[in-house]
């Protein structure tokens, strides 16, 4: 069994988009008995949120449900639970590096690592902005994606 959570500011964005967006994937791939999937966020701003209505409709877009999903909080128990922690930006990224345990042996890294299509490092907070960022939300996600499950799939990993 594979662990992986997804990590953003206010998990109401970026990082529950993720989820669904992967979880449609390994359901398709037929994986999903083998791999875990969750989201979480650094701050405690929208403990119990549903994710924001535009992130909700961008993905319901291309297909992908995140009704259902709510928002909650990074906390220490994640650390020992999950094989991949995966941060949506490096600002996140340093903030669960202060939480990490030294004993931690998973993943600790940006998720667009794992993307190919894109040069960019980050996937950028579009709370503030209009509907074009979070089509590209997707556009980055659905690519990272892909690109983790193939790293999953792949016996040393
Ligand atoms: P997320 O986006 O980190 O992708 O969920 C944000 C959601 C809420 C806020 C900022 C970013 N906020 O300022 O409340």
């Amino acid at each position: 069994m594979k662990k992986v959570l997804f990590v953003c500011l206010g998990n109401i964005c970026r990082s529950p988009t993720a989820e669904g967006v992967f979880r449609d994937l390994i359901q398709k791939q037929g994986v999903d008995s083998w791999i875990h999937v969750d989201s979480a966020g650094t701050s405690n701003w929208h403990p119990g949120k549903a994710p924001d209505p535009r992130t909700v409709r961008a993905a319901h877009q291309r297909g992908y449900d995140l009704s259902m999903l709510r928002a909650r909080q990074v906390n220490a128990h994640d650390f020992e639970q999950f094989d991949y922690i995966l941060a949506m930006d490096q600002a996140n990224l340093e903030e669960l590096k202060q939480q990490c345990p030294s004993h931690f042996s998973g993943h600790l890294g940006l998720f667009l690592d794992f993307a190919s299509a894109s040069n960019l490092p980050e996937v950028p907070d579009p709370y503030y902005g209009g509907s074009d960022g979070f089509d590209l939300v997707l556009d980055l996600i659905e690519d990272a994606s892909q690109g983790l499950l193939n790293h999953l799939l792949k016996p040393s990993s």
